[in-house]
């Protein structure tokens, strides 16, 4: 029996990483071994990417080679971590996936979604999220929340209307197949926040 992908996305400072544990947690509660993992990174040549990617110094990397790099990431995740666990029945929970190429990449920076849809079919051949919970917050709050933390990296020096772009793309794709995906407002308190996780969880579960 193979295991099911599930994908947790949203802007800069949404919720993801802080939600990922809880989620685990449910999953684990309702028997499911879980693999939690995150992109891009998810194994040693996938974060040394991610720290090429997040580098505010690389100021002049084009949009291709960000594109290129993300994927590049993401090949040696699904051949080291993801297809290996779901085929052995196990479910991966990611922080960020290819929602987030879409988000960043086609929405924020315009590259051509169907470049990118040719590279999603070359790399991850027919897999797909199976779930994909879509923490949405507004660009201002998100900015507040992330700002709090640390120095910008390269995604966090970009601007105000790049971040609605991302928050577009993802609101868009989840409208176009909605089965696959659940919106959470991230903008409550992170208790509501997390009871509206585990009530659109629960009822998944129980149809899948
Ligand atoms: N519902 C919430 N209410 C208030 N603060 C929150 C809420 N959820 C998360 N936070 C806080 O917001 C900050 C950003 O959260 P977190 O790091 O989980 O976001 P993220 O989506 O993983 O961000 P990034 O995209 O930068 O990785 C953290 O300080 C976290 O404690
Ligand atoms: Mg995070």
């Amino acid at each position: 029996m193979s295991g099911q992908f599930i994908t947790v996305e949203g802007g800069e400072g949404a919720g993801k990483s802080t939600n990922l544990a809880f989620i685990k947690t449910l999953l684990e509660a309702a028997g499911k071994e879980v693999v939690m993992t995150r992109e891009p990174g998810g194994t040693p040549l996938g974060e040394a990417i991610r720290g090429l990617l997040l580098d505010a110094a690389q100021k002049g990397m084009s949009s291709d080679t960000e594109l290129l790099l993300m994927f590049a990431a993401r090949a040696q995740h699904l051949n080291d971590v993801i297809n290996p666990a779901l085929a052995a029945g196990k479910w991966v929970l990611c922080d960020r996936f290819t929602d987030a190429t879409y988000a960043y990449q086609g929405g924020g920076r315009g590259v051509s979604m169907a470049r990118i849809a040719q590279l999603e079919q070359f790399v991850q051949g027919d897999l797909r999220p199976d779930l994909t919970i879509i923490l949405d917050l507004s660009v201002a709050q998100g900015m507040q929340r992330a700002g709090a933390r640390s120095t910008p990296d390269r995604f966090e020096q970009e601007q105000h209307e790049f971040f609605e772009k991302v928050r577009t793309t993802y609101l868009a794709r989840a409208e176009q197949r909605p089965q696959h995906y659940r919106i959470i407002d991230a903008g409550q308190a992170l208790s509501a926040v997390q009871q509206q996780i585990r009530q659109q969880l629960t009822e998944y579960l129980g149809n899948n």
